[in-house]
């Protein structure tokens, strides 16, 4: 460690609200710095991000020591020991060889074609949920618009019936503390546990349907893996649709809640991707790159590594910070300037390496289909005079609301 390391409070008001100026003195002078604070390392540079995510000494399995305390501890409540089986299943928080397990018989069910198939239906979701906006007053775009477009087509592409929906915000809702930062608030258990107790018997409902009469949806593709060779267990399907659920949905709703904003903060940029003059899809490559949702990911060391000139010690906790990563300007020519027809564009928005987001084909999707429609269809659009608040995360970037103004709709 450093003498004088650079204190950063990663939740502190300037990195929640601009991680990207907080971030950037580390990035150049301390790049591997321990932050006493949260007892972490601190990893910003795109090249050692980049490295670290590729290199299996940076373990992903960094719940189990976590999870095997609670379940040893025999006080834990049930249903909390049973939440924690299920995101103990999760292929996010494992280390081959149970990781490529898991993550190549779930791609057998979320293939590219599965994925392309919904272009259609996300268009019309969008142009319906925008139907829907009052905009005759201010609206916020993530309640009405960003949060129940990634919830319906996740669900729809599970083979939830659409009746189900609002339970599944509901879950959804009270099933993230236990993945974030939230992890010590007992009520905040208890709650997500009881989600997850509903959301398992649910599932469980809809594996006995689609083993009895399969339909072409990722259930029945889960199925299709779990009875192959090497089968997934009941429990396996179960954690994976959790993951997909959880996974696909706030994240994607960020997505579009940041782009919208980073948009309307550069006219010059909205209108040239509103009149067709840059592709959509660098634009949304340049908008996760810009300001994407995922802010840092986690890992812990498996064995003591010499990485950046530090010693980082066997059990220390990493963060990579991919924010931090995709504006490094050894990487990105003026990396805080948003420029949609960025080339070459080699953000790390998705992670890297084996963990690399499994969604990412879906979420592209959802982006490049609503962020258009909504540009065509709110004329005028701008923000609302309120003020911006970000979620008190240090993981994951997304505003609690994004209230907007348009001169009404044109569907
Ligand atoms: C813009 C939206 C999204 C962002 C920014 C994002 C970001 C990420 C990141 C950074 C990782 C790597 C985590 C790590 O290395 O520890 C990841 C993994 C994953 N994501 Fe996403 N994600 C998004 C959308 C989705 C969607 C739509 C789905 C599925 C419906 C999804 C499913 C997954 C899964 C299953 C993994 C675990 C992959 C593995 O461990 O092998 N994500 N995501």
């Amino acid at each position: 460690m450093t003498a004088a390391t650079p204190e950063i409070d990663l939740m502190g008001e300037e990195a929640i609200r601009d991680p990207y100026s907080a971030f950037a003195p580390l990035r150049s002078d301390n790049p591997v710095v321990w932050n006493p604070q949260y007892r972490s390392w601190v990893i910003t540079r795109h090249r050692d991000v980049s490295a670290a995510l590729r290199d299996d000494r940076f373990s992903s399995d960094r719940i189990a020591p976590f999870i095997e305390r609670k379940l040893a501890d025999p006080g834990t409540d049930p249903l909390i020991r049973q939440a924690f089986e299920v995101l103990r299943h999760w292929m996010v928080f494992q280390d081959e060889p149970s990781h490529m397990r898991l993550r190549s018989l779930v791609r057998k069910a979320f293939t590219p074609r599965s994925v392309q198939r919904m272009q259609e239906r996300v268009a019309e979701l969008s142009t319906d949920l925008l139907s829907k906006i009052s905009a005759d007053d201010e609206f916020d775009l993530i309640a009405e618009f960003a949060y129940p477009l990634p919830a319906i087509v996740i669900a729809e592409m599970l083979g939830v019936p659409p009746e189900d929906r609002d339970t599944f915000k509901h879950w959804t809702d009270e099933i993230a503390p236990l993945v974030s930062a939230g992890l010590d608030d007992p009520d905040r258990y208890a709650r997500a546990a009881a989600a997850m107790d509903a959301l398992i018997e649910y599932f469980g409902d809809l594996l006995r349907r689609y083993e009895a009469e399969p339909a072409d949806n990722l259930i029945s593709g889960l199925i299709e893996s779990r009875d192959e060779g090497d089968a997934l267990t009941q429990a396996e399907v179960v954690a994976t649709c959790t993951l997909l659920l959880f996974g696909g949905h706030e994240t994607t709703a960020n997505l579009i809640a940041n782009s919208m904003l980073a948009l309307l903060r550069h006219p010059d940029q909205l209108a040239a991707l509103r009149d067709g003059q840059v592709d959509t899809r660098l634009a949304v490559e340049e908008l996760l790159r810009f300001d994407g949702p995922g802010k840092a990911v986690v890992r812990v060391m498996r064995e003591d590594t010499e990485f950046g000139g530090q010693l980082l010690r066997k059990g220390q906790r990493v963060f990579l910070v991919l924010a931090a990563a995709n504006h490094d300007p050894e990487v990105f020519d003026d990396p805080d300037v948003l420029r949609l027809d960025r080339a070459n564009n080699t953000h790390v928005a998705f992670g890297f390496g084996a963990h690399t987001c499994l969604g990412s084909a879906l979420a592209r999707l959802e982006a490049s289909v609503a962020v258009p429609i909504l540009l065509t269809g709110l004329p005028g659009v701008r923000l609302a005079e309120r003020p911006l608040r970000w979620q008190q995360v240090f993981l994951t970037r997304g505003l609690q609301e994004l209230w907007l103004r348009a001169d009404g709709i044109t569907p």
